[in-house]
């Protein structure tokens, strides 16, 4: 069994971006991503800090807005307004969920579409779906099919089960992985909490991409031998034995899972680093693309 090691294949991924900053500052051009949370969410709340750490890190420029759980949504879609007009910035991240009483999709359609380095707006869904090379892909399938890339993994002609549906990592990354092209070409099925003998689905994978956002859900007999395992989860779990009482783990029952794995990666330090490391090469394509 080989462990994809993400937080390697991440800093070499960042280690490129810095010096794509270093090359676009030299030209006058600082690239620059405003990321926006609203509310307390513990987790939420470590993402953001974060990714706002990276971009500084690698010499970007970055705002952070920290705004209260009780933020309109007037308020939330003003201030993307503002961040649209600002010609300082070039990414725009509002993190997901939003407390309920704000309505997402509204708040993601007032994102500028050139801007927009999630890759959440309709306009770059509808790109990514028709395989454009100026789309802006969402993250974490980015850094998904990055990490198979970068691993020697083959794609071509493979079967890939994705499980999970999300917006943000099921149905991006099948998209990405039917594309045509390195990366892409494989036959995939995306399968989720309502499909039939899932277990039985799931067997069929030669790559499993775990995105269903449920603590350690994927066990053995889930899994074929000799498959490639992606956990996209990150779910904290109680661990009395733990300092802080609790621990992360992923979408995969990992110790059971792992010995009949070719390869896999862990939780953490898989495809969490893999995504703050697209997020920022996604901010260096806005900016060269803006400056155009
Ligand atoms: N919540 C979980 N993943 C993401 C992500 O990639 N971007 C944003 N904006 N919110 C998220």
């Amino acid at each position: 069994m080989n462990l994809i090691d993400g937080k390697a294949i991440s800093k070499k991924i960042l280690q490129e971006t810095r010096l794509e900053v270093e090359a676009l500052k030299a030209h006058g051009h600082t690239p620059g991503l405003a990321v926006v949370l609203v509310g307390e969410d513990p987790a939420s709340r470590s993402y953001v800090r974060s990714k706002d750490k990276t971009c500084s890190e690698l010499g970007m420029f970055s705002q952070k807005f920290e705004l209260p759980a009780d933020t309109t949504q007037e308020a939330l879609v003003a201030l993307v307004h503002e961040l649209n007009a600002d010609s300082r910035i070039h990414g725009i991240l509002v993190q997901s969920p939003p407390p309920a009483h704000i309505d997402e999709s509204a708040v993601i359609e007032a994102i500028d579409p050139r801007k927009d380095v999630d890759g959440f707006h309709p306009i770059n869904v509808a790109k990514v779906a028709m395989g454009a090379p100026d789309a802006f892909v969402p993250c974490t399938p980015l850094g998904c099919q990055r990490l198979l890339l970068e691993s020697g993994i083959e794609t071509a002609g493979a079967n890939v089960v994705v499980l999970g549906r999300s917006m943000i990592v099921g149905k991006p990354m099948a998209m990405l992985l039917m594309q045509k092209g390195r990366g892409g070409d494989a036959t995939v099925t995306v399968a989720h909490s309502r499909t039939r003998d899932l277990a039985a689905v799931c067997r069929t994978a030669d790559i499993l991409i775990a995105a269903i956002g449920r603590p350690e859900f994927v066990k053995a007999d889930f899994v074929k031998e000799g498959a490639v395992v992606i956990d996209v989860g990150i779910n904290r779990v109680p661990d009395p034995s733990a300092p802080n009482g609790s621990k992360l783990v992923g979408d995969v029952a990992f110790a059971e899972v792992a010995p009949k794995c070719k390869a896999i990666t862990p939780v953490p330090g898989g495809v969490g680093p893999m995504t703050i490391a697209m997020l920022m090469h996604n901010t260096v394509q806005a900016c060269k693309r803006l400056m155009q």
